[in-house]
């Protein structure tokens, strides 16, 4: 798949993307549209980019600090629901990395629920209904919009435009030297239009330029992207890092030693390049993504019709199911595939297989 990609760039029901505002984002678009996005966006992960971004996560993690302090003090049982405290602080930090807002997430406020909560929410909507259209739309996609359905919500859509409109005001409509998420999406907004590699130069070899239309549309449906991938994957891993943490107590006393030497050692200053350093810390989260993938079944449909090497000819629009959570319970890839060892990631031999 990595070698023929163009064979099988896009996503699921690739044809109906650009019939909601949501679906028109870099994860669940195909062809064209991904391959400008994505060259438009790379460059927002680069290395120096998060660096300069780090101290805001650090801030985050200051103040998620202070709440677990002061909800052991208040709190007589001890016990602290990590997942949604975890979802909070990973929504602070994205709202803070990308779109340079306090969410206000982890401050509590018992009587209104904070809108970006509210958000997630909405996008993860793990209602019977919203199953229902998230099955409905992958079966019979044209039935489903022809009636006029949509898997999101309207209220993300129009959450998001305020919200862009807002840090766009606040900004005066100028790049902020934040240089962030929102300062690159606004670069595309002044230009109107994004360019970038046609998806069809991967077969052809040949050089050709795509340009894209720039909307709100565009622009709301990235910004829906990155606040969902930023802080439910995140929230979701770490939490299952401390549950087995938890269940390990040995593997616990390790982290927190490997953690207390490398804050002795940085006079108790946490920096970017921290994980490098704590080698059990990264084994264990790696261990967690193996035994809890956020995503356990990954979708692609085939752009045009291909062979495989053992013969069996992929029409196009054939959709292939990637069975990632299996593939990281497999025994012969992992022994006793259920055991939390993070050991076993050190050792990559399963990695040629
Ligand atoms: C533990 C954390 C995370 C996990 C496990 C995770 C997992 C994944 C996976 C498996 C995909 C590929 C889906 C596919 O091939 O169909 C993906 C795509 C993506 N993720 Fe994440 N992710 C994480 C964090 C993040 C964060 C923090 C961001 C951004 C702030 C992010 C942004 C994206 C984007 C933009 C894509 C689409 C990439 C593309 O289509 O080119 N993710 N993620």
């Amino acid at each position: 798949m990595a070698k023929d990609f163009y064979y099988f760039n896009n996503r699921e029901v690739a044809d109906h993307t650009h019939k909601e505002t949501v679906t028109q984002n870099l994860f669940f678009t195909g062809g064209n549209r991904w391959k400008v996005l994505r060259q438009n966006l790379t460059a927002l992960f680069s290395s120096a980019k998060l660096k300069n971004m780090f101290y805001l996560i650090e801030n985050c993690a200051i103040l998620l600090d202070k709440v677990i302090a002061e909800d052991l003090k208040s709190n007589k049982s001890n016990v602290i629901e990590i997942k949604s405290l975890l979802a909070k602080y990973t929504m602070d930090c994205i709202g803070s990395c990308a779109f340079g807002v306090e969410t206000g997430t982890l401050v509590r406020t018992d009587t209104q629920k904070n809108p970006f909560t509210i958000m997630g929410e909405k996008i993860f909507d793990v209602s019977n209904f919203g199953a229902l259209k998230m099955i409905s739309r992958a079966m019979w996609p044209a039935t489903f919009y022809g009636l006029g359905l949509k898997w999101f919500n309207d209220d993300i859509v129009t959450f998001f435009n305020k919200l862009l409109k807002g840090v766009f005001a606040n900004r005066s409509h100028k790049q902020s030297p934040r240089n962030d998420f929102v300062d690159f999406i606004l670069s595309w907004k002044q230009n109107n239009y994004l360019m970038g590699d046609s998806i069809n130069n991967f077969k052809t070899g040949l050089k050709n330029t795509i340009t894209l239309e720039v909307n709100d549309d565009l622009l709301v449906a990235q910004c829906v992207l990155f606040f969902a991938a930023g802080f439910e994957t995140t929230a979701t891993t770490t939490s299952f890092v401390f549950y087995e943490l938890a269940k390990h107590p040995k593997a616990q006393a390790r982290v927190i030693e490997e953690v207390s030497d490398y804050f002795d050692r940085h006079n108790g200053k946490i920096e970017y390049e921290c994980i490098n350093e704590m080698p059990y810390l990264q084994a264990c989260v790696d261990e967690t993504l193996r035994l809890y993938p956020v995503l356990g079944v990954l979708t692609r449909e085939v752009a045009e019709s291909y062979s495989l090497p053992t013969g069996l000819l992929l029409e196009k629009g054939d959709r292939i199911h990637i069975p990632v959570y299996h593939i990281h319970h497999n025994p012969y890839n992992f022994p006793e595939p259920d055991e939390f060892r993070p050991e076993r990631t050190q050792d990559l031999h399963w990695y040629t297989f």
